[in-house]
């Protein structure tokens, strides 16, 4: 008798220990609090771990997928083709779906022919091309900054990792911009949404009609619209800030020589 209890008590402890570390394993593969978050079955990726980038997106590389690659179709400039409505209706992971295996529309499919990460690069070189990503040294930058250091990073952090002073108190805790699965699994228009309504049951607010006073200035539908392209920066490399300010650099030197007024 007493063995065959304690048989049932090594195979209980058994399933635990198993069931316990089978949710030790899933937090691995996603980002420390976020697996906690109740509102973690609305953002479920369409596509594994391992295809999201293996580091972040670089707008400079795709420029170069683009040209080689995309050009002849989309035109010099991704905006002779694509729209913003267009582009702001998927999210980036449905669009890497369909550069990855084509549509019937007629784009191409490019699965043998780049690698994930280039196809991430070209994605966000055309996103950043029709809806304007910020040049990260950017004066819009810097007031937009100011503008969600003011109202955002006290929950989601100035670099938007979700860990502002407020994040221990929430549940769920505020969303992570720099993590791919989450960010990159919703369209524009989904955070456009968000952003105007508030998500309900959580601690983020309704920003439609908000008034800053401060800084002057009223959250009206174009400044959501900035603060969703806002809160893509935070998902790609800051490459083309360095050659930006290398430009700039040049532009300030020529000034100084009285080259160009
Ligand atoms: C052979 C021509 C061709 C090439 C090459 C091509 N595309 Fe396309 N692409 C298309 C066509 C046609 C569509 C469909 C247009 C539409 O839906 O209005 C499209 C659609 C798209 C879309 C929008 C998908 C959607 O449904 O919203 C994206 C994003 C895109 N292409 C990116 C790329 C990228 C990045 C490359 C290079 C790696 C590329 N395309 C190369 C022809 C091409
Ligand atoms: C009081 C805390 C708080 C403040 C202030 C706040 N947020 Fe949030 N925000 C949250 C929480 C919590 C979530 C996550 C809700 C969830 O998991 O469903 C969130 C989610 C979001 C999302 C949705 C992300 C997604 O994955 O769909 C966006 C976009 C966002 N916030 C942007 C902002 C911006 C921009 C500001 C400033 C104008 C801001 N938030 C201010 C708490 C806050």
């Amino acid at each position: 008798m007493l063995s065959k209890n304690l048989a049932l008590c090594f195979i209980i402890t058994l399933l635990f220990g198993s069931a316990l570390s089978s949710s030790a394993f899933a937090a691995v593969s996603y980002e420390k609090e976020e697996l906690v978050s109740s509102t973690i079955k609305k953002w479920q990726p369409k596509i594994p771990e391992n295809e999201f980038p293996s580091h972040q997106p670089s707008i400079v590389s795709g420029k170069e997928v683009y040209k080689m690659h995309c050009a002849m179709c989309h035109g010099d400039e991704p905006n002779e083709v694509l729209t913003k409505d267009q582009l702001r209706s998927k999210s980036p992971e449905e669009q890497y779906i369909i550069i990855k295996n084509g549509n019937a529309k007629g784009m191409p499919a490019f699965k043998n022919k780049l690698s994930r990460d280039e196809i991430w690069d070209a994605l966000m070189y055309v996103r950043a091309g029709v809806l304007g990503y910020y040049p990260l040294n950017s004066d819009e930058l810097a007031k937009m900054n100011a503008i969600f250091g003011g109202n955002c990073a006290v929950c989601h952090g100035t670099r938007g990792h979700g860990d502002g002073p407020l994040h221990k108190s929430l549940n769920p805790v505020p969303a992570n911009f720099n993590m791919f699965q989450r960010l990159y699994t919703r369209s524009d228009n989904r955070l456009h949404k968000e952003l105007t309504h508030g998500i309900p049951w959580t601690a983020m607010p309704a920003w439609k009609n908000r008034v800053d006073f401060n800084q002057n200035y009223k959250f009206d539908d174009e400044m959501i619209w900035k603060l969703v392209t806002y809160v893509r920066q935070f998902g790609f490399s800051q490459e083309i800030d360095r050659l930006d300010i290398g430009r700039q650099k040049l532009k300030d030197y020529e000034k100084s020589i009285g080259k160009v007024k």
